[in-house]
């Protein structure tokens, strides 16, 4: 079973863009803002009970997570902005859409390979990978999961939507 592989998800790009730049001021700095002293990182989060979290089940159900924490969230990187080699806390499971494009695709590296995507699930939280410095912004609709990867990649593997050439 493959720790990285494509989704086949096409998703409204600019209807979930636009939900982003409408709901800017629901969001926060990602933690390491503060801590690094830099500004590269927002993100807003889908808090339970809300309209927007709401608005996200289609997209779960497409992917047959819907039921499940999933803990959605728009996650936005700055031009140049690096995440440094690591694993994410909690063994998380991560899905990745892209939702940008004016801009190449946002790109995870992997032991030193880089995997550029549009959709994406990637085990995040048992593989090291990092993000790189580009030149342009980076915006993605994420959910994160804490379930056995194995679990997650049956879940979605049975909407056909697993690209068979990752
Ligand atoms: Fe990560």
């Amino acid at each position: 079973m493959k720790r990285f592989v494509h989704l086949n998800y096409n998703i409204d790009k600019e209807y979930w863009r636009d939900l982003f730049y409408e709901r800017l001021n629901e969001g926060q700095w990602n933690d390491s803002c503060p801590r690094k002293k830099t500004l590269h990182w927002y993100q807003i989060f889908f808090h339970p009970g809300t309209e927007l979290r709401k608005l996200v089940e289609p997209v779960e159900r497409d992917l047959n997570i819907d039921g499940l924490d999933t803990f959605p969230r728009f996650s936005y990187m700055f031009p140049g902005a690096v995440l440094p080699i690591h694993k994410d806390e909690d063994g998380l499971i991560g899905i990745n859409i892209n939702i940008l494009d004016d801009v190449p695709a946002p790109v995870i590296h992997i032991k030193g390979q880089a995997f550029p995507y549009e959709a994406a699930l990637i085990d995040v939280g048992n593989i090291q990978h990092s993000v790189k410095a580009v030149p342009h912004h980076r915006l993605i609709l994420k959910f994160c999961l804490r379930y056995p990867y194995a679990d997650i990649y049956k879940r979605i593997e049975s909407t056909g939507l697993i690209c068979p050439t990752t």
